[in-house]
């Protein structure tokens, strides 16, 4: 199956950069937002991301007009009708992402593949609000998503061969480097990196060390290129407090009781970087 029509729900940190990768590689995008500021504000965010590589010298200023040039943007989830693959990147909410994947079965053509974007929630579950759950897969992209070599893909239960392949071939032709793994919560990347991200917030909440001091031992001494804390704010806190919710409710395991510390700064709207405010303040 070739895939030349994607439609891409959600237009946020995840979802602007996997229509524009999408766009930048040939295909015709729908993104599709709950509003016309949103819509815009991630628009605008593409053609500055385009812009600086086209500065970077990695983009030629045609390919840039060309690449914004294939992006339709859209209010109604009614612009999947032409999909050969709809990518969803909407808030990390089982119950929501079930009612909008309902939708857009009955509307997507027959044989399109369904993708849902997320962090942890089970792939198997959100294939059963619809009825192709054997074309339904997990394509967890990674933010920055331009600049991001891999693509977690994930099979649900029923999700058949010919979907995992033709979702392996799509992620190459997008310049990524595919890795399938099977639908556990969290999955492979989350299931390891956000304990880790929780528990740096736990060394500040104790006081072990501020955030600078606690991303610059993970930095210096085990060669991350950003310490857990600032990975956390370009994350958004409130994706890792759902990440960690889901892993603890799951796996029932208290070693993945999210940190009162991390419930906090969410409740108080500091959610990282698209906020201004996380463990580190962005307003400056
Ligand atoms: P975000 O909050 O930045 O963006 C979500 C966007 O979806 C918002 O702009 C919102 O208006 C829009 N939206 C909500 N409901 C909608 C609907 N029914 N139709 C159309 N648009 C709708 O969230 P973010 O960070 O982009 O996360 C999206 C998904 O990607 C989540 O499932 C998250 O777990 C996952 N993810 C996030 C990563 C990250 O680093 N932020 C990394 C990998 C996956």
């Amino acid at each position: 199956m070739t895939i030349s029509n994607v439609a891409v729900i959600g237009g946020g940190t995840m979802g602007n950069g996997i229509a524009h990768i999408c766009a930048q590689k040939g295909c015709t995008v729908q993104l599709i937002e709950t509003s016309q500021a949103l819509l815009d504000r991630a628009l605008s965010t593409i053609d500055k991301n385009l812009a600086r590589q086209v500065s970077k010298g990695t983009l030629s200023e045609e390919d840039k007009t060309a690449t914004l040039s294939r992006i339709n943007g859209s209010l109604s989830v009614e612009s999947v009708r032409n999909a050969d693959i709809v990518i969803e990147a909407i808030v990390e909410s089982e119950s929501v992402k079930k009612d909008l994947f309902t939708k857009v079965d009955s509307l997507a053509k027959p044989d399109a593949i369904l993708a849902s974007n997320t962090s942890t929630i089970s792939i198997t579950t959100i294939a059963a609000s619809t009825k192709r759950a054997n074309k339904f897969i997990g394509m967890h992209f990674m933010n920055p998503v331009p600049m991001m070599q891999l693509v977690e893909v994930i099979r649900g239960l029923a999700t058949d061969n010919s979907t995992h392949e033709a979702v392996v071939e799509f992620s190459k032709a997008l310049g990524k480097t595919p890795i399938t793994v099977n639908d556990f919560p969290g999955f492979v990347s989350n299931r390891i990196l956000m304990p880790m991200i929780n528990e740096a917030v736990y060394c500040l909440m104790e006081g072990v060390g501020e955030a600078e001091a606690i991303d610059g031992v993970m930095k210096l001494g085990m060669n991350h290129p950003m310490g857990p804390l600032a990975l956390a704010d370009l994350i958004g806190l409130d994706v890792c407090l759902a990440i960690m919710d889901v892993l603890h409710r799951d796996l029932g395991d208290s070693k993945y009781r999210p940190c009162p510390l991390l419930k906090k700064y969410v409740a108080a709207g500091y959610l990282g970087r698209k906020s201004g405010r996380g463990f580190y303040d962005y307003a400056k």
